[in-house]
């Protein structure tokens, strides 16, 4: 996804801006830019492909200290040298970056071009530095808001004039921005790795909100146009835990912080032996909840199902659990005792935001479940459950998907006390399993070296079968999507007993199939199932529960699990789905942190 960064000060800006663009190469992209002042003039570099291609094209002529960069991520217009940021007015005054899409570019480019502008590239962006050049008043500040409130879509912007050579402007809308201040020198960016190694003080840009830097002063202003404070957020995080730290993949890294990532999102959530969620809602509420909807895409919403799943079972609360890109377009059943929870590892996914915004307006009160302090979903929620996972650099998502888990845990155990549905000895049983969970995902992290022996034994496939039942299945989806993601092979989760409904008609011996049974109502249908495939020559892996005799028995190779509370089955079971997609990825030889056509962060819809 794009990314944006920009320095005003003193130093070579040239030096801070790339650092900065290699810091988010980890959101994935497919060309770059720089633009810098010099000499009174702006100098734009840009370059299709990786970062390296855009050092190349640098020389020592590309001076400055102030400038701004970009990484692009293609969505209007093919990866190009012309369609890479920054862009610059046909004039050749506005130069501009922008994260996001502006969905109304079609009619302000064709008005600019019968007002005379030409345009180079195919992107959306192109058209802000001409509108810029075109409704330039002489005042930037005015002529950016003017021009910003010709905009619809979702953006981030920042903005360099020839005419007004000691001034940056950056504007927020639905798309993340930030601007970090250190002795006299402001630092912009999308996300916060790109420049914490110069700075921890931050401004958070809020909805509509635009920072005017000018002769090493900054001004912010509101949508309305109007004056604002802001007050600097410190950012405890330091780059080093955005760093490898000796793994040969952030995957990897990430895969083994997630014994520590558990504890650190049940620390001081459990007190005296119970749950202490301090939810924004009233117990009123909690007890008039008639439905519950979960709204998430990819990972965090099969983290979202399984939260679902025992709302239902427990709570006796409807749940509807959709991919947010559907949730928001179907006109969804919301009411004011409507409960919405909504997941999200960065924050910023524009379908879940959207599906946020949708629920709100329909009197809905959301609950959100996110890793990024701060994101427009934490801000835009009545309560935020903060995961504790730290940033999570590798596009599969692994410990943000845990520690979903571990909040949904602590939430259903939340509501259910208020709710009278759950008592005091079942609220125990939890609690003493998810106290358990470090030690025992530490367990499975130190048999890794079974499922890097059963990758080597699936990468030659070109498809396998992922299976389950209830919350199984939902771990078949999230196992079947990490092995489609970073090893490519074709993967298909499916409910166990639903196979036989056409489904298994592909299964032959060139099609392993992945079996998850660990809920014991369900034990013997689940088998039945992998008997099914065995008999169609599949060759069968199962997850199970250690102590458990009749999967293994059944399944060509087994992989047993710490016994454990089946509920908490989810977080135990996905542990080796992941390092069974890690291993085949690596022996494929594939980019494991950043698998084609993919980005950590989808800021556009
Ligand atoms: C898969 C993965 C994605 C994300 C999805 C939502 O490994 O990471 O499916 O889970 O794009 O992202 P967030 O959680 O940031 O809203």
């Amino acid at each position: 996804m794009c990314g944006i960064v920009g320095y005003f000060g003193k130093r070579e800006a040239k030096d801070i801006l790339m650092n900065g663009l290699f810091r988010l190469e980890y959101r994935g992209y497919d060309s770059a830019g720089i633009a810098l002042f010099c000499d009174g003039d702006i100098n734009v570099t840009k370059a299709q492909g990786r970062l390296k291609e855009l050092e190349i094209k640098l020389n020592c002529e590309n001076r400055g200290s102030i400038g701004i960069g970009h990484t692009r991520w293609a969505t209007h217009g093919k990866p190009s040298d012309e369609n890479s940021h920054p862009h610059m007015g046909c004039e050749g005054t506005f130069c501009v970056v922008h994260n996001g899409i502006i969905e109304n570019y079609m009619e302000l480019k064709e008005a600019l071009q019968e007002k005379g502008c030409d345009f180079l590239s195919e992107t959306d962006t192109e058209v802000i530095p001409n509108l810029l050049e075109v409704y330039n008043t002489g005042d930037f500040l005015e002529t950016v808001q003017k021009v910003v409130s010709m905009l619809e879509g979702a953006y981030a912007l920042c903005v360099l004039s020839k005419e007004f050579p000691e001034e940056m402007i950056v504007v927020r809308k639905a798309s993340p921005l930030v601007v970090g201040k250190c002795d006299g020198e402001y630092f912009v960016a999308s996300d916060i790795p790109a420049i914490l190694e110069y700075t921890k003080d931050v401004y958070i840009l809020e909805e509509d909100e635009v920072a005017h830097i000018k002769n090493k002063t900054i001004a912010f202003y509101n949508g309305e146009g109007n004056a604002i404070d802001k007050e600097i957020t410190e950012i405890t995080w330091d780059l080093e835990s955005a760093e490898k730290q000796g793994y040969p993949h952030f995957m990897l890294k990430e895969i083994h912080e997630q014994p520590e990532a558990v504890e650190k999102t049940l620390a001081g959530r459990i007190k005296d032996g119970t749950v202490q969620l301090d939810l924004n809602l009233t117990d009123d509420f909690i007890k008039s909840i008639d439905k519950v909807a979960v709204v998430a895409c990819g990972t965090a919403s099969y983290a979202g199902r399984v939260g679902g799943n025992f709302i239902e079972k427990y709570l006796r609360i409807p749940v509807e659990a959709e991919f947010a890109s559907e949730f928001r377009y179907n006109d969804p059943i919301i009411t004011d005792k409507t409960l919405v929870i909504v997941v999200s590892q960065s924050g910023e996914t524009a379908d879940t935001l959207a599906g946020l915004r949708e629920a709100k307006s329909k009197g809905a009160k959301i609950v959100a479940i996110t890793n990024v302090v701060g994101s427009s979903i934490a801000r835009e929620s009545d309560e935020v459950i903060y995961t504790q996972a730290g940033p999570e650099i590798a596009v599969a998502s692994t410990k943000a998907y845990v520690t979903q888990l571990i909040a949904l845990y602590l939430l259903v155990l939340q509501l259910g006390k208020i709710r009278g549905a759950i008592d005091a000895a079942f609220e125990k049983s939890w609690i003493e399993a998810l106290i358990k969970l470090p030690e025992q995902i530490t367990s499975i992290l130190e048999q890794s070296d079974i499922m890097e022996v059963y990758a080597a034994g699936l990468k030659d496939y070109t498809s396998a079968f992922f299976i389950g039942r209830g919350v199984d299945n939902v771990s078949s989806l999230e196992g079947a999507l990490k092995l489609k993601e970073i090893s490519y092979i074709h993967a298909e989760a499916y409910a166990a007993g639903e196979l036989k409904h056409g489904t298994l008609a592909l299964i032959t011996d060139d099609v392993p199939v992945i079996g998850i049974a660990t809920q014991k109502h369900l034990l013997e249908k689940s088998i039945s199932n992998i008997i099914e495939v065995k008999a169609r020559g599949a060759i069968t892996y199962g997850i199970g529960f250690e102590g458990e005799g009749q999967l293994r028995r059944t399944v060509d190779h087994f992989y047993p699990i710490p016994d454990a509370l089946e509920d908490f089955a989810p977080i135990l079971t996905v542990v080796p789905l992941q390092l069974l997609a890690y291993y085949a990825s690596l022996l494929k030889g594939n980019d494991v942190d950043k698998p084609r056509n993919l980005a950590k962060s989808v800021t556009v819809e």
